[in-house]
């Protein structure tokens, strides 16, 4: 069973697809069988950061039934690293119905890899919070500008939420209110359930629980980052931290390696973002570990280590 990471951001061009491409290489190069899987419905195009444009086969013909497994649409990009081009060119699969999510979702599991990194694409939909709920480990990211953080903060919320109402039955009032109400933390989003059977307060609280993201912080420059409020959100609705799992600087290097369609880690390895971007895949691996032999506590190496752009 491969290990599903999910990364989210809610704003789009924060730099989602060029982060994934170069954790993707990165986890590949230190010995992990990873799949990428470009999940952003109508704004696909992780596969142009490896400059695959000819894939025989994209998320499209899962989805249209036209392959007979997932696996039949990884795309070989380098040892150990495969990808699934993104789907979109039709109207259905720029919709996926519920069922075609929960199809999609349990084949990914199910894929010959150790690692399926999932770019979710972004905006705070149905799709990209579903798609972010479903990662075992769930990375958010955010550039240090208010717009970006004010959307990271929604998103949170709004995936909190959305874990609460997929856990409540059908068509329920309690449902309603909590798809129509407007919450201020995991407290007042839990009192809605007040009237509901014991068994679906539990199925709500620990899906819930289970939300737990933590942040990259892209193109940083040095200065102090705005995420105090985001990390207050974090705990008031998720009732947990919101662990910092990198922080990429600000580098030329990053455009530059996208014209050439490598991920940077690859065509300037020695580039300050590269180096942030090493040290992120370490705390990801180190999160891996952690959740897959949970008696040995092994440390993360950001937990107490907190980077010094951080304010918190
Ligand atoms: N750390 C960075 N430094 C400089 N430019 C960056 C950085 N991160 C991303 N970019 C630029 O931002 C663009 C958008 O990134 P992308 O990964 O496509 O965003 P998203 O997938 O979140 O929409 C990239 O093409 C790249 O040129
Ligand atoms: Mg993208």
């Amino acid at each position: 069973m491969a290990t599903l990471v999910s990364v989210g951001s809610g704003k789009g061009g924060v730099g989602k697809s060029v982060i994934v491409a170069s954790l993707g290489a990165a986890l590949a190069h230190a010995g992990r069988r990873v799949i990428l899987a470009d999940l952003d419905v109508g704004g696909a195009n992780l596969a142009t950061m490896f400059g695959v444009f000819d894939a025989p086969h994209d998320l499209d013909d899962f989805w249209a039934r036209r392959v007979g497994t997932l696996g039949e649409v990884v795309h070989p990009i380098a040892t150990r690293l495969g990808l699934i081009p993104g789907a979109g060119e039709t109207l259905a699969t720029a919709n996926p119905s519920y069922g075609a999510k929960s199809r999609l979702l349990r084949a990914l599991g199910k894929l010959e890899a150790d690692i399926v990194l999932v770019d979710v694409g972004a905006g705070s939909g149905f799709h990209a919070l579903d798609f972010f709920l479903a990662g075992e480990i769930q990375v958010l990211v955010a550039v240090p500008e208010p717009p970006a953080i004010l959307d990271a903060y929604r998103f949170v919320k709004l995936a909190g939420i959305r874990a609460v109402s997929r856990a409540m039955p059908g068509r329920s009032a309690d449902k309603r209110e909590v798809q129509t109400g407007s919450f201020e933390d995991a407290q007042s989003l839990l009192e809605g359930l007040d009237t509901a059977p014991p068994e679906v307060r539990d199925r709500a609280r620990s899906a819930l629980e289970r939300v737990k993201p933590c942040l990259v912080v892209n193109r940083s420059a040095g200065r102090d980052i705005p995420i105090v409020r985001l990390r207050q959100t974090v705990r008031k609705f998720l009732g947990g931290e919101l662990p910092i799992l990198g922080n990429i600087p600000e580098d030329q290097n990053i455009p530059r390696a996208v014209q050439q369609f490598l991920p940077v880690i690859d065509a300037y390895p020695r580039s300050a973002a590269a180096v942030a971007l090493e040290h992120t895949t370490s705390a990801l691996l180190a999160r891996i570990h952690a959740m897959e032999s949970p008696t040995v506590r092994t440390p993360n190496a950001l937990e107490g280590g907190v980077s010094p752009y951080i304010v918190a």
